[in-house]
């Protein structure tokens, strides 16, 4: 007789979890099990990724961001509106809330977490939203925070990883840009993917090289000591990636204006031609490429969106679904 597979409630999923009441501040928050756990959770919630589930009426997520957001700020306000419950939403800070009369981030969020059930906080300085986040009755979920980390990010790529490719571990990922300082995407994916067993390469530039404490951490946490590739110019960063499962690309949070403009200048080196991919797929292997968005002219080759291999806008599909069973975890049922 056939066996089957006995199809689990949402409810024992999320308790299965054990992440109940529990902050994200990094992605290494997050053991493997709990990982895979909230890859069945999104899998499960995404019938209702354009409709409604009421699984929390009443409950309210706060949305603090600090710094501009289309993704994040909006993934998170639809997913908390498809679970049933409301978002609270601060876009402008340091124009429209108390913040502007000089009250300090700590007394915002000893009230706030007094209206909503879990934050989600962006802001500018890690170590301010470390301070008031230690000081938050509720469940914190970090939106961004400096150059550090933005692990919700990290967790929506690596969950289009596994419903792409079926699974994590033993994939090669280039984790890649001329500036891996101030990546904190890149930090939190390099994390996530060395918690999932695959192989990672990070490629930089010398002089802004993945940072000591994030190759550290890789090494004392994972066991992990990736690859990194320095001062690769475009044809030898074309070959190297040809070479691998996904070129991942996290991007600069760099403003518009000088800074910008310079960044610009040094994607140069690290600008995937479209030709490059579609010569691996024409010898048979799937080869992926995502940036975590917002990409700036010239950093991307946009012939790329119409392939195969352009999993930046695919992953944007599920972003409401895996924010979902965050949200769903923490609040717990
Ligand atoms: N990837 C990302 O964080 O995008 P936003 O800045 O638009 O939220």
């Amino acid at each position: 007789m056939a066996t089957t597979t006995p199809v689990r409630t949402i409810h024992s999923i999320i308790n299965d979890i054990g992440f109940v009441g529990h902050s994200l501040i990094s992605i290494s928050d997050l053991s493997d099990d709990q990982l895979y756990g909230l890859f069945e959770l999104a899998k499960t919630l995404e019938p209702w990724n354009r409709s409604k589930i009421d699984l929390f009426p009443g409950a309210i997520l706060g949305l603090l961001f600090f710094q501009p957001s289309t993704r994040t700020r909006m993934s998170f306000e639809t997913a908390i509106t498809r679970l049933g419950g409301k978002a609270l939403v601060e876009t402008n800070p340091e124009k429209t809330s108390s913040i502007a009369k000089e009250e300090s981030l700590e007394d915002m969020m000893r009230c706030v977490c007094q209206y909503a059930n879990v934050i989600v906080l962006r802001h500018y300085d890690d170590q301010a939203a470390r301070s008031a986040a230690a000081v938050s009755t509720s469940p914190i979920i970090n939106g961004g925070w400096g150059h550090w980390e933005h692990p919700t990010q990290a967790l929506l790529d690596l969950y289009a990883m596994w419903r792409t490719f079926g699974h994590i571990k033993d994939l090669t990922v280039c984790v890649a840009a001329a500036d891996m300082v101030e990546a904190r995407t890149g930090h939190s994916m390099a994390y996530g993917l060395a918690r999932l067993g695959a192989k990672i390469i990070l490629a930089s530039r010398s002089d802004r090289r993945t940072p000591p404490e994030v190759m550290a951490k890789l090494k004392d946490e994972f066991g992990v000591v990736p690859e990194e590739v320095l001062d690769s110019n475009q044809d030898s960063f074309n070959e190297l990636v040809s070479g691998v499962d996904l070129i991942y690309l996290p991007g600069c949070s760099a403003p518009k204006g000088a800074t910008s403009d310079f960044y610009r200048t040094i994607m140069d080196d690290y600008y995937v031609r479209a030709e490059t991919l579609e010569a691996v797929r024409n010898s048979g292997r799937d080869i992926y490429i995502t940036h975590t968005l917002p990409r700036r002219a010239g950093e991307m080759d946009l012939r790329i969106d119409d392939t195969d291999s352009q999993l930046c806008f695919r992953s944007i599909s599920h972003s409401v679904n895996i924010r979902m069973a965050l949200v769903a975890s923490i609040l717990g049922l």
